[in-house]
This record gives C-alpha cells, sequence and structure tokens, in this order.
C-alpha cells in the first residue's frame, strides 16, 4: 500500500525522535519514497547523516541550500509532492507552530504548504501533554482536518511514567496503510 507513496517525514526536537530512524527504516522497507526534514532541534537528537543514510536522500533542515549560490528548497514544491506528511515525534512547540500559522522554519512552511494528509505523532513528558495549551493546539489542529495518533501510556524518558509516549513506528505504518486503502478504493 505504500509502495511508491510520497512521505514527507517532519522530525522535531524530542528525546522521541530517535524512533524517526526505525520508522523510515520500515517506509523504505514499505517502498515509499521518504523526505525528512529536521526542525534544527531535531538535529541535536538524531542525525541527518543517520536519515539520510536510511532514506535515501539527503535530509533537509533548513530553507536555505547554499549560502554561496543563494539555492534554497522550495517548501511549496515540496508540499505539493507529498502524498501525506508525518510528523514524528511532533514537539508541543511545533504544534503550537503549526496551530498557530507560525512560519518560521521549513517544516512549519511544508505545513502550510501541503495539500496532502498531515499525520500527527506527539512526544512529550505528561504534564505538558496534558497541559491545556497542548491540548488546545491539538483540538485546533484536528479541526483543520489532521490526523492525530495520540500518545501512547508508559514509562517516559523523565523516569515519569504516564501518557506521552510516541506512537510505536508500526503503528504509524498502519495507520498509514490504511489511509492509503481507504484512499484507492473507488466506487463505480
Ligand atoms: C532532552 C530534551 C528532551 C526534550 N523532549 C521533548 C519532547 O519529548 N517533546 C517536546 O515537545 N519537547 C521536548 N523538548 C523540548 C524541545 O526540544 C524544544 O521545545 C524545542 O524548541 C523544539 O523545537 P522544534 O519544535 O523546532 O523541534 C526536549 C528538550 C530536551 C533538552
Amino acid at each position: 500500500m505504500l509502495r511508491q507513496k510520497k512521505i514527507i517525514l517532519g522530525v522535531c526536537g524530542s528525546i522521541a525522535a530517535y524512533k524517526a530512524a526505525h520508522l523510515t527504516r520500515l517506509l523504505i522497507k514499505a517502498e515509499a519514497e521518504v523526505q525528512v526534514i529536521l526542525t534544527t532541534s531535531a538535529s541535536a537528537f538524531i542525525t541527518p547523516l543517520t536519515l539520510s543514510t536510511l532514506s535515501k536522500r539527503p535530509v533537509l533542515t533548513s530553507f536555505i541550500k547554499s549560502d554561496a549560490t543563494g539555492e534554497w528548497h522550495n517548501h511549496v514544491a515540496l508540499g505539493l509532492w507529498a502524498d501525506a506528511l508525518v510528523i514524528a515525534p511532533a514537539s508541543a512547540n511545533t504544534l503550537a507552530k503549526m496551530a498557530n500559522g507560525y512560519c518560521d522554519n521549513l517544516l512549519s512552511a511544508v505545513y502550510l504548504s501541503a495539500r496532502c494528509p498531515v499525520f500527527l505523532v506527539p512526544a512529550m513528558d505528561l504534564d505538558m501533554y496534558v497541559h491545556p495549551a497542548v491540548t488546545a493546539n491539538l483540538e485546533k489542529l484536528k479541526s483543520y482536518g489532521n490526523t492525530l495518533l495520540a500518545a501512547g501510556y508508559g514509562e517516559l524518558a523523565s523516569g515519569l511514567v504516564g501518557q506521552g509516549r510516541m506512537a510505536e513506528p508500526e503503528e504509524i505504518i498502519d495507520v498509514l496503510q490504511q489511509h492509503f486503502r481507504a484512499t484507492s478504493i473507488r466506487v463505480v
């Protein structure tokens, strides 16, 4: 179902960014085309080298490709290219930006430009996840038609136990497969 599907994987600054490597691997195994976009903060958690190797294409981290030549990454073209935009892990910060139309990095610009379905996979500590500001942003994002994969319950990086764990890569793959299966069915 994911064969030749064009997936943009946005990765934010969260300890759960390590799961993006496994998710990329599963997407490539399913023969999807994967374009990874890292926020600046995400690059401190997982390297572009790891994700470019796994995705088999350069990872994008900013608008500007080369200061010397003025080349840049076209967020509009990326938004139109994608069959699905998956943001995993989605940080509280990026969710807040997306909910309110902020556009200060490549990932948020691609989000605003994208015409494809968007899948949000939050990861954060339990108190952050239930904070009214975060809850309100998630509700707002759902009201825009985005799909939310709720965080799971369990032990968190902080050592606390509660809801906030990023959904497992296998679950994300299942959701994408279900989505593309549903959209491939044509009523005649
Ligand atoms: C060790 C560490 C772990 C973090 N984990 C998370 C997290 O799981 N979820 C989250 O929303 N923010 C987390 N943060 C805070 C974000 O990295 C911070 O808000 C950052 O500005 C997010 O930037 P981005 O949204 O551009 O990726 C963490 C910060 C640190 C230092």
